[in-house]
């Protein structure tokens, strides 16, 4: 798609003041993103199932103003939140060309979140994509005639400007960002849904979160993805996640569980090996991380139970498992994982839609 077509240009209506609040949910990437070029250009294809539970709520109010300058508040839980605001000016700077309506209004932005603050849980995915589709929705009110597909396009389009995976919060309940040759329409500029059928065990997959550390993390994502420059592994690993989205493209189809537990446990551990191997080189995470994928290997083996797991850039873990074992596997995690968490907490989850508009 060429990118001009997501350039703003006709104002069909003209609106005084409006208000709009998106619902937009946080994703967990089986293939992972890591390596990007500017602007906010993958390295390799990611794949990402969309969460249900864990989400961002934003308002945001927009007033018609005159003097054609960039103007937002930034509330974060009901409270001004100045230290938020750059990370935001900054993605609006990058947006404004494809959204020149941004100079038009004055914005008030209302955020919060469904998961605990600083729960280690990224927010970025579901945040930046909140934005987004509040403004998507403004430019629908300028200019009707948009289809739903442009609008979600777009929408993703934008919200990757502001966090790669970001892209990957607009629709559910399997995302792909990233040009692959073997996925239909993907592309580097935004998400799109798998565009194949999925097999019945992906469909309604859970997602337990522990939440093993709810501190700061040491060194962000964006740090992170900068060491991927000149990192010596990185050919090699961007190579790796185009072949496993590949696979997991055919899996995700003909429902081979054993193969996706195989691809995702190895994506994780490799995210986290790009970090080991990085100069200067980190670890994420920490010794109760180790604890559960041991205890998630031990249950596997004995109860032969398709529990799997999946890492961020954090030391929490994402548990992943078919419905059809989540009595048993809920048990499991109380019983045995929930030790390993920050005050015993971890959230449940499972695959979701994607983000809605809440009113206008
Ligand atoms: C490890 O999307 O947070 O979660 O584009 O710099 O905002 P920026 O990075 P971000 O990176 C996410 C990395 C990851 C893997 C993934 O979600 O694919």
């Amino acid at each position: 798609m060429n990118i001009k077509k997501f350039i703003f240009s006709s104002e069909e209506r003209h609106i005084e003041k409006v208000k709009f609040t998106c619902k937009t949910p946080s994703n967990i990437a089986l293939v992972k993103y890591w390596g990007k070029s500017e602007p906010q250009i993958p390295k390799n294809a990611s794949i990402s199932f969309t969460l249900n539970n864990c989400h961002t709520i934003t308002t945001i109010e927009f007033e018609k103003h005159q003097n054609k300058t960039i103007d937002f508040d930034l509330f974060f839980e009901g409270k001004k939140k100045d230290d938020f605001k750059p990370k935001i000016q900054k993605f609006f700077e990058r947006i404004a060309e494809y959204c020149p309506y941004l100079y038009d209004y004055k914005m008030v932005i209302n955020s919060e979140n469904s998961f605990p603050h600083s729960s280690g849980i990224a927010s970025s995915a579901s945040g930046m994509s909140a934005i987004a589709m509040c403004l998507m929705n403004l430019e629908k009110v300028l200019n009707p005639t948009i289809s739903d597909e442009f609008f979600n396009k777009k929408a993703s389009f934008l919200a990757r400007l502001g966090s790669g995976s970001a892209s990957r919060s607009i629709e559910g309940k399997l995302v792909v960002w990233g040009q692959h040759d073997k996925i239909e329409g993907s592309s580097d500029l935004f998400g799109i849904k798998f565009p194949y059928k999925i097999a019945p065990i992906f469909e309604d997959y859970q997602d337990t979160i522990l939440l093993v550390d709810k501190g700061e993390k040491q060194v962000s994502s964006t740090v992170g993805h900068n060491l991927m420059h000149n990192h010596p592994y990185a050919e090699q690993r961007f190579i790796q996640a185009n072949e496993n989205l590949e696979k997991l493209s055919e899996i995700l189809q003909n429902g081979d569980v054993k193969t996706f537990i195989n691809i995702v446990e190895s994506e994780a551990l490799t995210l986290h090996a790009m970090m080991l191997t990085s100069n200067p080189y980190f670890i994420l995470m920490k010794p109760n991380t180790l604890e559960i994928i041991n205890k998630i290997w031990e249950y596997r083996n004995e109860n032969n139970s398709n529990i799997c797991f999946t890492l961020d850039a954090g030391a929490n873990v994402h548990i992943l498992y078919p419905k059809s074992e989540k009595t048993e596997i809920e048990q499991f995690i109380d019983k045995e994982l929930s030790k390993y968490c920050q005050n015993n907490q971890y959230i449940c989850d499972s695959i979701g839609l994607g983000g809605t508009i809440i009113n206008d």
